[in-house]
Formats: C-alpha cells, sequence, structure tokens
C-alpha cells in the first residue's frame, strides 16, 4: 500500500522540531508531502494533518474511474473532495468536476455534511491520485490533565519528543526519569507505548499518579526515585532537565543528571535549557539528531543520543 502524509507546522517556532521528528520516523529530510510504504500510525505526531491512502493514481480521470469501476464499491454517507496542495494548482470548477465524476462508479449514497467516509483526489504535478483520506485530529486527548504546573512541556513539545526516541517502532521500553506531572508518560501511554516515570520530588510524583489515574492510566507507572539509583534497564529515557525554576539547578547539576541515564538507558532523548552538544558529546554519548523548540521566551534543545 501507499500512503500521501500531509504534514504542517508553526513554521515560526516548530520548524526545527517538525523537521526533527520527520528524521527520527522516516530517516529523510522533511517533505511537506510525503510519499511512502510505511504505515505509521500517524496520530503520534502533531504535525501529520492527514494521511491518504492510495487506492489508485493515474494520469488522468478516466483512467481512475475505469479502475474504481473494476473495485465494485458500495459506501453509505461518502464524501470525495478534491484535496488541494500547494504543489499543482489545479481550477476549482474543474476539482469539482473530477470528484463528482470520480463518485459514478462507488455505489451507495453520499453525504457531504456528515460523511462516514471520505475519499479524496489531488493531482501533484502530472499524477492524480485517489484514495481514503485520514485526518489527525485526536493527538490532543490530554491538553487539561488535572496536574499541571509552571515548567510542564508543552503538549506538541512532549508528543513530538517521544516521537524523536521511538521513530517508527512500538515496542521500546521507556522511561522519563525526571517525569514531573507525567506529561512525557501520558502522551506516551496515548500513543500506546511501554512507558513508565520517576520523579524524585515526592509531591510531583503523587500528582503525575493523579494525571494518569484521570485518564484511565495505571497511576503505578509513576514512582517516587532519584535518577541516580534507577537500576531497571531501558531501551530509551526522555529526560526534560530541570532548570532552577523551584531551585537553583546548576549547568553542573544538569549535566549530572543527563549523565546519569548513560547506565540505564540506551538512547536517550535529552530536553535541555541550553546547548550542551560538546558535554554530552564528552560524556560519551553519540548524537544522532538536533533540533529546537523556540516560542517567545521558552527555548528548549532536544538533542537524541546512543549510548
Ligand atoms: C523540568 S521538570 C520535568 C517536567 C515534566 N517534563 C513535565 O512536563 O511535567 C524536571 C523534574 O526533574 C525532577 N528532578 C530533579 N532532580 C531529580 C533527580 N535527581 N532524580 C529524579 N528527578 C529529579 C524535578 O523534581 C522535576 O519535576
Amino acid at each position: 500500500m501507499k500512503y500521501l502524509y500531509i504534514f504542517n507546522y508553526f513554521s515560526q517556532f516548530e520548524e526545527s522540531l517538525a523537521h526533527g521528528e520527520f528524521r527520527a520516523i522516516f530517516n529523510e529530510e522533511y517533505q511537506r508531502y510525503y510519499f511512502t510504504d510505511i504505515d505509521y500510525p500517524y496520530s503520534r505526531s502533531v504535525f501529520i494533518k492527514e494521511r491518504l491512502t492510495i487506492w489508485h493514481e493515474g494520469q488522468t480521470i478516466e483512467e481512475l474511474v475505469e479502475k474504481l469501476y473494476q473495485d465494485n464499491l458500495y459506501y453509505e454517507d461518502f464524501k470525495i473532495l478534491y484535496y488541494k496542495n500547494k504543489i499543482t494548482h489545479v481550477d476549482y470548477q474543474e476539482s469539482l468536476r473530477w470528484c463528482r465524476r470520480l463518485s459514478d462508479p462507488i455505489d451507495g449514497s453520499t453525504d457531504l455534511v456528515h460523511p462516514k467516509v471520505e475519499f479524496a483526489l489531488t493531482k501533484i504535478h502530472d499524477t492524480f491520485y485517489f484514495g481514503l483520506l485520514e485526518h489527525n485530529r485526536d493527538w490532543h486527548l490530554h491538553e487539561d490533565k488535572p496536574n499541571s504546573y509552571s515548567h510542564s512541556l508543552p503538549l506538541r513539545v512532549a508528543r513530538t519528543a517521544v516521537n524523536l526516541g521511538v521513530g517508527k517502532e512500538s515496542d521500546l521500553k521507556i522511561i522519563d526519569p525526571c517525569c514531573g506531572v507525567g506529561t512525557v508518560v501520558l502522551e506516551g501511554l496515548s500513543m500506546g507505548l511501554n512507558i513508565v516515570g520517576s520523579d524524585i520530588n515526592r509531591y510531583v510524583a503523587y500528582q503525575a499518579r493523579g494525571n494518569l489515574k484521570y485518564y484511565g492510566y495505571d497511576p503505578e507507572r509513576i514512582w517516587r526515585q532519584d535518577i541516580h539509583d534507577i537500576k531497571e534497564t531501558y531501551d530509551l529515557a526522555i529526560i526534560d532537565v530541570p532548570y532552577g525554576v523551584f531551585s537553583a539547578f546548576d549547568k553542573e547539576a544538569q549535566l549530572d543528571l543527563i549523565k546519569a541515564t548513560y547506565k540505564f538507558a540506551k538512547k536517550v532523548v535529552i530536553i535541555s535549557h541550553d546547548d550542551y552538544t560538546k558535554e554530552i558529546e564528552a560524556m560519551g554519548f553519540t548524537i544522532i539528531n538536533q533540533c529546537y523548540y523556540r516560542k517567545s521566551n521558552f527555548m528548549r534543545y532536544l538533542t537524541t543520543v546512543m549510548r
């Protein structure tokens, strides 16, 4: 099966993040319209807007109509829309005619307002693509968790941090060893991943447990623990390094936490306020991906490393 993934991001402050995530998942440089045969669970990414599962492609509409007749399709309440793209402009009236023509071979009923199934046609350069259109609307399920605090990561950044670590894998054993109120853990769980969290602060860990419970996840996935005492090993750690919000966390203290991950995680996504490239390399890690997020005075470096 061939897919077309359509990406979008807030260009002012998310460009580096979106490009970094794309590299982590697809191992290529970012493309806004990306064709691949990879069946990626797209709801994991906040940057994927839609996915078109391509059923047919061709140089003319009649070629697609012919193929659809051969499919003998029947759908109740379907809709066919033209998906506008920024590569190839087509005339609006013409796109409507194409969509009407493509509905001829499909039996059943149409519903343009509340369709049960949406099909889309798009033309990129000289080729028409037709298939099933899916929207990615479910990624912000945990926007309103009961316990939050001022230095929690924005949801979009937390979710992307997970993706930077997991790429397109699904079976990694993951920990957030400085989990705060559990933003990263919640996002990982909503993606169906095997993730746990710990934090040295008793009250914060308690709040994180409350957040997990609120969304129906096992609160025991979070516990109180100093990162230096972690004995279990993990495929991936995602660490959002503290920065003197409630206590003075100087550079040495931050680096000490990053270094602590070396002994229990094969791969680490480090979220830091400063660029610690040199220091991280000096610890023996190999940097495999780097990006950053900046929105007004909120700045984070996201560095993915391997042991
Ligand atoms: C920047 S906050 C994490 C915020 C979290 N990502 C969120 O969105 O809620 C860093 C956390 O590291 C924890 N921390 C500091 N020193 C620690 C240590 N030695 N072991 C484990 N956690 C530690 C702090 O209690 C704090 O909750």
